[in-house]
């Protein structure tokens, strides 16, 4: 069974209607399109006016903190009531909760068709046909992709050329969009589900990579970021090496070969892990004009004892020099970064080490998140687990001197003019665009014109920690 065989009971007659709904981090956005680009192969199309009228709902699920798998449940809830009204209507669970779950979750919601992990996403229509056939739900979780690589099906699926025609989930052509580069992670964090949800790493290879990335440049796209739990150790398991080589090795390679094609004007990549974080990465920074003056570099503590529970495998001092050799190549960069208080065992004087690091980096914003246990990982068995209250006194404490600090730097914009890369156009005001900064800040401007993919100098005459507001400049 093939992606490319078209669905025997439906060629013949309508497009079948899918909804496609996604939780979780842009791995699982770029997941969702690929899922759709299979499924467009095979006679389904995005439905217009979602849920209600589709013939299959994907829920694309995110399993790293217990709030977002709780998610899932209730919508899952929610959709058996349209199950009820239409009994044709198929339901598919894809991401880090089918994966984690596995056949447990269908018994406890036995309105799942399709339950598709991460790893088996390119046989999400062969599920499909085999549970149209049998009526029963079918499951396919773990990270055995061999197959994909003497067979990638999801490339024969969706291209007669040489081109990975890749749609966004939107259904409309988008001027920033992600490509995956890197999928799964080695590091095993102690806090941290996506080595079992995702599993280890393996890399895509650069041609495929570069054609994608041509692909939607050709379709509209000007912004690219580059895409996985660990971009720095791109390439890695193609070269059969653990540690990044001293030239930024395969990564760096990357990022230079995209950089090179015509009509992309930015260049993004997330997430970064300061632990394969090398000079050459910090250089290019500076020698290349297409990258964005922005870096999310996740340090989770700035305590070394935390971040050693953590087995983050870099220490503060680490880190900062890290950010040192950055702000060396670019002395503007925006660093952002991802917090996590109430870690298993951390004491008030660790946790005032994060506060006195956000105040030393001084990050244009973070993400920062309550400790949340995982089933099987290693801190879920930490002693000194910490309290809800003492968790959420912590973070109202961290986000309090972040809004000081995201205050006085939007203060600090207003009267410049910056470049600005406009990506949509306010659905609800029309006449509002909206774009970013190189340094990834939102910008709205007001103007009648289309400024649709365009890059111009705004400048910025007020703001917020959400967004500033801007005059195009003539
Ligand atoms: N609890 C809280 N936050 C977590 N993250 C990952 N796992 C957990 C967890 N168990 C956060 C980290 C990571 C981001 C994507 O999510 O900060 O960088
Ligand atoms: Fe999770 Fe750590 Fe891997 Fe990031 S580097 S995905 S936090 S295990």
């Amino acid at each position: 069974m093939t992606g490319i065989q078209i669905d025997t009971i439906t060629a013949a007659s309508r497009k079948r209607k899918v909804h496609i709904e996604t939780w979780g981090c842009q791995m699982n956005i770029a997941d969702s399109e690929r899922m759709l680009a299979l499924l467009e192969a095979n006679n389904y199309e995005l439905s217009r006016d979602g849920a209600e009228t589709a013939d299959l709902i994907l829920l694309n699920t995110c399993h790293i903190r217990e709030k977002a798998r709780h998610k899932v449940l209730s919508r899952l809830g929610a959709l058996n009531e349209l199950k009820a009204k239409n009994p044709d209507l198929r339901i598919a669970v894809a991401g880090c909760v089918a994966q984690a779950d596995g056949k447990k979750l269908i018994e406890q919601a036995p309105q799942i068709d399709v339950l598709i992990g991460p790893g088996k996403i390119d046989e999400l229509p062969g599920l499909l046909r085999e549970n149209m056939a049998t009526g029963q739900s079918v499951v396919a979780t773990g990270f055995d992709r061999h197959a994909r690589d003497e067979n990638d099906v999801g490339r024969e699926a969706v291209s007669d050329d040489p081109v990975l025609h890749i749609p966004s989930v939107s259904g409309k052509p988008e001027v920033t969009r992600f490509v995956n580069i890197i999928q799964g992670c080695n590091n095993f964090c102690t806090f941290c589900v996506v080595p079992f949800t995702r599993g280890r790493e393996i890399s895509r290879a650069k041609d495929e990579i570069l054609r994608e990335v041509e692909y939607m440049v050709r379709n509209g796209a000007r912004e690219i970021t580059l895409l996985g739990q660990n971009v720095n150790s791109y390439g890695l398991d193609l070269m059969g090496r653990d540690d990044v080589p001293e030239d930024g090795g395969p990564f760096v390679d990357l990022l230079s070969s995209v950089a090179q094609l015509k009509g992309l004007e930015r260049l993004r990549f997330t997430t970064s892990n300061p632990h394969d974080f090398t000079r050459p990465l910090a250089r290019l920074f500076a020698s290349q004009p297409k990258m964005g003056r922005h870096i999310h570099l996740p340090v989770q503590s700035g305590s070394n004892t935390v971040l050693d529970r953590m087995r983050r495998k870099v220490t503060v001092e680490q880190y900062l020099e890290r950010i040192n050799w950055l702000r060396e190549e670019v002395p503007a960069i925006a660093i952002s970064t991802d917090l996590i208080v109430g870690f298993p065992g951390e004491t008030e004087e660790e946790f005032e080490d994060t506060l006195r690091l956000m105040s030393a980096v001084r990050f244009a914003f973070i993400f920062a998140f309550k400790y949340s246990s995982r089933r099987g990982t290693a801190a879920a068995r930490f002693a000194g687990q910490i309290s809800e209250s003492v968790k959420v006194e912590r973070l109202n404490r961290l986000n309090a001197i972040q809004d000081v600090i995201t205050a006085e730097m939007v203060a600090n914009e207003v009267g410049r003019t910056k470049d600005v890369l406009f990506i949509y156009e306010s659905r609800k005001y029309p006449g509002i665009w909206v774009g970013r900064t190189k340094e990834y800040r939102s910008v709205r401007v007001n103007s009648s014109a289309n400024l649709l993919g365009m890059t111009l100098p705004v400048r910025l005459t007020s703001g917020n920690k959400v967004a500033m507001l801007g005059e195009l400049v003539n």
